[in-house]
């Protein structure tokens, strides 16, 4: 198969290993998973060699901090959402060959070797130098251990390592006010020794292969963020940390050190496949296997820079061949976040959407992130539904099974002689698997399923204008004609269709009695001999009721509000200065309520009557909103009795009660305590 200018052999195809500590959501699925998996399926097809290797990414800060969250070891955390995402990819038909996870033995045999290789090598900088440290916990802080204001974009909450607001790859140095997420201390310098790859020292070689060789093949916006890291000069990047959680490193004196996260976690697209077969050298070590890292935009520098100095560091392995990589998928025009659990999360997705993968699959197809960020809303996965999968491909594929059993006995009717519509029809259908073949090798995904909605459309617009319901009572052969060459665009569609949608085409199959054809199949258009015998029509999509997709929204909604932390009600600021002698001038007295009433014809005010231990008196008080008069008689509290009287909806007040107020306006009653007679002074 050619691709591009070079011809090869083979294809091995990596999908960006999750972090095994939480679920995925569908921005895993729009960016990364879904077109590699299209992409694959869409090889296999063709006859390709081809692995497809995923993984979960069990090490680095992100593992540890949500074990330190969670109350439990990393360990745990790792075996928990490691069977979670695998069990998520599966019953989305995400068709790896090897899921594995960066935890397994293999790996971390494959990870110290690869390091020792280059160590032995003196490819490494050994430095000691200053890191920040939490004295308050004695941890040194390495990437999302510390968190500050990103150099770049002045993003707040930048972790370590990058900054998830403007996708820069960070030295926890960079940041402005730093902080340690383990104790929000301000964190110190402490020397520590580490090992460095030289990226400054790859640079010409960088320059060449991407700059120079993959300006016309990368996307823009792979390219563009190679090239600005490139211009912006590459350092001598530390490739271990003072961690206890991950691959150790492989040397003496190295004690409490680990690989780097991003020194292992691509590793493991190699152990996978180790893992997978004895003749895994093939696909990382011979030229003529061709290499494409599926991944996010987060991702990139890892991949296009870090990874492959790497792979040419240690020598013996090939390069990527291309790196398509994804914008991010938002979520109801907001970030997709795990923190504020503003996510579809795969699991609940399913379990709300039974039997719906391939419309979740469609629907983030149809609008991926490929060139800028997508926006997943719910009403547009509906008006997908219904208005594209229901009311055209559903349909027509319905549609003709309908009409074959109504009057053919869903046995195919022979090709009649041909009209000039017919003709046209069958022209055009022979157009589409190469067109959409070609949007594939481009990794045009968007357009590759456009391409496949469209030869939908043809076929919808045929079978309404050759409108068989009409014409059958007259010309019983003509349907029959209009019938086959429907039926053959339904065969067509179940071909290119299944790279998209392969559990919608595997019922296609099955109503059809058809085999799973290859992509060459897809020209022959004559799948279906006359006289094959079709099964039951079933509905291939369901609309979706707006009741449905309300609750959805309502779910976001309730979310959202969660969020929202309530307003603090802020506390009045003190009064201006005061001096002795103004205070002395106010007597308070300890009291007791003896008797209350409500102040008839209004909300707030009680009468009360009080002993101040040196008369008996009535006065208003605005406290009826918060207390019953039969709670507050008996109650002792703290009059001020030499205030001027003072008249209240005709009643003199004499005197008043002291309450303490909340900035929300709640009232408590200062108390003078256990003890304090009536008459007793409060000074
Ligand atoms: N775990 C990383 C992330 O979620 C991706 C790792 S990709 C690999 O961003 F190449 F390092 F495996
Ligand atoms: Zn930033």
């Amino acid at each position: 198969m050619k691709a591009g200018k070079k011809s090869y052999k083979r294809y091995t195809v990596t999908s960006a290993l999750p972090y095994a500590n939480g679920p995925l959501h569908i921005g895993h699925l729009a960016g990364v998973y879904v077109p590699a998996d299209i992409y694959v399926r869409f090889l296999r097809m063709n006859n390709e060699d081809v692995i497809f290797i995923g993984g979960s990414d069990e090490h680095g800060v992100p593992i540890t901090i949500t074990a330190l969250q969670q109350g439990i070891s990393p360990q745990a955390i790792v075996d928990k959402y490691h069977e979670i995402i695998k069990k998520s990819f599966e019953e989305f038909g995400i068709s790896f060959d090897i899921y594995s996870r960066t935890s397994d033995k293999i790996h971390h045999e494959t990870a110290s070797e690869f390091f020792r290789k280059m160590y032995d090598a003196g490819q490494f900088i050994e430095k000691v130098s200053e890191q920040y440290y939490d004295e308050a916990t004695d941890h040194f802080l390495a990437d999302r251990y510390i968190t500050g204001t990103c150099p770049h974009c002045g993003y707040e909450e930048a972790f370590g390592d990058q900054c998830e607001k403007c996708g820069t790859s960070l030295n926890a140095t960079d940041l402005i006010n730093p902080k340690s997420v383990l104790s929000g201390n301000v964190p110190v310098m402490k020397e520590t020794k580490h090992w460095f790859l030289p990226l400054d020292q790859y640079e010409p070689w960088l320059r060449e292969w991407i700059l120079e060789g993959h300006k016309e093949d990368w996307k823009t916006n792979v390219y563009g963020q190679c090239k600005s890291w490139i211009d912006q000069g590459l350092q001598p990047r530390a490739v271990t940390r003072d961690l206890d959680w991950g691959v150790k490193v492989p040397i003496e004196g190295a004690d409490g050190k680990v690989l780097y996260v991003w020194f292992d976690a691509p590793i493991g697209y190699i152990s996978a496949t180790k893992e997978l077969t004895p003749d895994w050298e093939k696909y990382w070590k011979d030229p003529e296997s061709r290499l494409i890292h599926f991944i996010g935009k987060d991702n990139i520098v890892f991949h296009c820079i870090i990874f492959p100095a790497m792979l040419k560091g240690e020598g013996t392995y090939i390069v990527p061949e291309n790196v398509p990589a994804f914008e991010f998928m938002n979520l109801e025009n907001d970030k997709i976040s795990t923190s504020r659990n503003w996510a579809v999360w795969l699991h609940e997705y399913l379990e709300e959407f039974p039997g719906k993968q391939d419309v979740l699959r469609y629907v983030l197809t149809s609008n991926a992130p490929e060139t800028k960020d997508a926006d997943f809303t719910w009403k547009d996965f509906q008006a997908k539904n219904n208005n594209e999968l229901v009311a055209i491909f559903g349909n027509f594929i319905n549609r003709t099974l309908v009409l074959t059993e109504k009057y053919f006995d869903r046995k195919v009717p022979p090709q009649g002689n041909l009209s000039n519509l017919d003709k046209a029809t069958l022209e055009e259908m022979t157009q589409f698997p190469g067109r959409i073949a070609d949007s594939l090798h481009k990794f045009h995904f968007r357009e590759g399923l456009a391409g496949v909605m469209n030869l939908a459309r043809l076929g919808n617009k045929y079978l309404t204008d050759s409108e068989p319901w009409k014409v059958f009572a007259v010309d019983p052969e003509r349907v029959g004609t209009a019938l086959n060459i429907s039926l053959q665009i339904c065969a067509q569609l179940s071909i290119v269709a299944e790279p998209f949608l392969p559990f919608s085409c595997t019922k296609i199959r099955q109503m059809f009695n058809i085999p799973a054809y290859k992509w060459q199949d897809a020209t022959l258009l004559n799948w279906l001999p006359a006289e094959h015998q079709l099964n039951k029509p079933e509905l291939l999509f369901e609309k979706i009721d707006d009741k449905t997709i309300e609750a959805q929204i309502q779910k976001l909604m309730d979310t959202r509000k969660a969020n929202e932390s309530p307003v603090e009600p802020r506390l009045i600021e003190a009064l201006p200065e005061i001096t002795y002698d103004d205070f002395v001038k106010m007597d308070i007295r300890s009291a007791t309520i003896l008797e209350a009433e409500k102040v008839p014809k209004t909300d707030k005010l009680l009468k009360l009557k009080v002993d101040t231990g040196l008369d008996q008196r009535t006065l208003v008080a605005g406290i009826a909103q918060y207390f019953t008069p039969e709670k507050i008689v008996g109650k002792q509290v703290s009059i001020l009795v030499n205030l001027a009287p003072r008249n209240i909806r005709g009643i003199e007040s004499q005197g008043m009660i002291l309450m303490a107020e909340n900035p929300d306006g709640s009232l408590y009653f200062v108390a003078p305590g256990e003890g304090a007679i009536n008459g007793a002074t409060v000074k």
